[in-house]
């Protein structure tokens, strides 16, 4: 707007006034009578140079006045040129001040003070007001952040159960959490997100074992073993169904394996799958035979312990805090641990079915012949298995069970005679046996493992031979019941004066 004006001007003088008449102090218009004319502009200029002031008046030619509206004839100079241009007749008759030095030495040299106009003064004015509202606004919005979070943790400590912190206390052991949730609880194990603290928190030594979906390794937690079940990420339907199994309400029970946490661990490529429980140095009730003979007081330990550990999963109990009644499905000296008491706890339950009596239903569609080929009972090897019904299950198991006794006993150590360790049907079957040569064996020929007569000689021994017989009937619903054995053998430890 300002050059437009400045044109204008220009434009309207030439027309009106061709010629301009200034003051000139300069040596050429000393001829002249100290004046000058031009089709441009008066100028008065006063300068301070080495520490002189001096009045300078002239006549600035129209070409000089660039750029338009600014032209450089007419710009002041920083505290030492204080210049004025006009376009009257001897305009320029005036006396300028001198300039002043202050703002120079205050100001930055961008900012001399005579050349601000509205629109750097309210920058100058506005600009650090604004940084300063700025700053205010982020202090107040950090302090109510900060506020917000502070009361949000105290809230947490006080109130929310899932901060585990209330859980995790350093000198608290796995078997204390446990207790104390088993015992106050639902009795079906840990809350989700302790069993992922603990899991994540698990440091893992060596492998123990290898199994159908993957690896077990002992792991180190808080300065105490556990066993870790890896399964591989394609096995996810089997270590949710065994995490699900184990977190039955009321499960827990000394003769079954303690499960402590199920774990699912996405590591960016792929998931890791794990089940978290009680470790037993001994290993498999497989390992312990092939390792040991066992005395008569070790080998009704073992029977009786494996027994309870059944009758308890097979048990359904009523109530609110009851349990459904449960059938393994894959019952063998390898999924049966050894504890340091040496007893029995019965482990892998990735395959085990419950039982819904409300409806007599069973919690999954129950597929064909499962388990261990060497260890299935003639009903389910020729399929005559009635699978609508759930006690079906719970004898199969049994005749398992009964496999079982018979490779415990061969390992009972009395009159300075054991046997050597070996598998139900050694002598019969090669080692990874068909389905089909398994059926011809125990349903055609209805051929059992053999129970030696020096058994009989023994009144431990006869016994456990003669529940053995009841455990193979072909005709599951007669064979005995876990709980059964549970009571006979435990009459036999009185009987032979046991401390079991
Ligand atoms: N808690 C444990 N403590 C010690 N050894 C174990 C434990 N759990 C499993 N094992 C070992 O690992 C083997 C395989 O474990 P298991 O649960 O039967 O897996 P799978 O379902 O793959 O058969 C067992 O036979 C046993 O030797
Ligand atoms: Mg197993």
């Amino acid at each position: 707007d300002a050059t437009l004006l400045f044109c204008f001007f220009l434009i309207i003088q030439t027309i009106t006034f061709p010629a301009l008449r200034c003051n000139c102090s300069t040596a050429e218009c000393e001829k002249t009578g100290s004046q000058c004319e031009t089709d441009g502009a008066c100028m008065a200029s006063t300068s301070f140079i080495d520490g002189r002031e001096q009045h300078i008046r002239l006549c600035i030619t129209r070409d000089n006045l660039v750029p338009p509206g600014q032209p450089f004839y007419c710009l002041s100079a920083k505290g030492l040129l204080n210049i004025h241009c006009c376009y009257t007749n001897y305009c320029n008759n005036i006396d300028l001040k001198v300039p002043s030095g202050e703002c120079f030495i205050l100001m930055p040299p961008l900012l001399s003070c005579g050349s601000w106009g509205p629109v750097e003064l309210v920058a100058v004015i506005a600009g650090p007001l604004f940084l300063l509202c700025l700053l205010l606004l982020m202090g107040a919005f950090l302090y109510q952040y900060h506020q917000r979070a502070y009361s949000h943790r105290q809230r947490l400590e006080v109130e929310d159960p899932s901060c585990d912190t209330l859980y995790m206390t350093k000198d608290r052991t796995l078997q204390d959490l446990i207790y104390d949730l088993s015992t106050s609880g639902s009795g079906s194990g840990l809350p989700l997100f302790v069993q992922r603290t603990v899991a994540r928190t698990i440091v893992l030594q060596e492998i123990i074992g290898k199994g159908r979906f993957g690896e077990v390794w002992r792991g180190r937690w808080r300065g105490g073993d556990v066993a870790v079940k890896i399964f591989s990420s394609r096995e996810e339907r089997s270590w949710f169904r065994e995490a699900e199994i184990y977190q039955t309400i009321m499960l827990r029970h000394e003769n079954i394996l303690g499960f402590i946490a199920a774990d699912n661990k996405d590591n960016g490529t792929w998931t890791q799958l794990w089940l978290v429980s009680d470790y037993h140095e001994h290993g498999s009730l497989f390992d312990y035979l092939n390792r040991y003979s066992v005395n008569i007081e070790g080998m009704i330990k073992l029977a009786l312990s494996a027994a309870s550990g059944l009758a308890h999963l097979h048990m359904e109990i009523l109530g609110t805090q009851g349990k459904p009644g449960i059938a393994h499905r894959d019952l063998k000296s390898k999924n049966i641990l050894v504890k340091k008491n040496c007893t029995c706890a019965i482990a892998d339950l990735g395959l085990a079915v419950r039982h819904d009596s409300a409806t007599d239903t069973i919690d999954i569609a129950p597929n064909q012949r499962v388990g261990t080929k060497r260890y299935m009972a003639p009903e389910v090897l020729d399929e005559t298995i009635n699978m609508r019904h759930f006690d079906s299950f719970k004898c199969a198991d049994i005749y398992a069970l009964g496999l079982v006794y018979w490779e415990i006993t061969r390992r009972c150590n009395s009159g300075g005679i054991h046997e050597e360790y070996q598998l139900p049907y050694y002598d019969l079957v090669p080692s990874d046996p068909t389905i089909e040569e398994m059926r011809k064996l125990v349903c055609d020929q209805k051929l059992r493992p053999n129970i030696p007569n020096w058994w009989q000689s023994y009144e431990a021994l006869r016994v456990m031979g003669k529940i053995m017989r009841e455990c193979w009937y072909a005709n599951g619903a007669a064979r005995l019941t876990a709980l059964r054995i549970k009571k006979s053998l435990s009459q036999l430890s009185i009987e032979e004066d046991l401390k079991v």
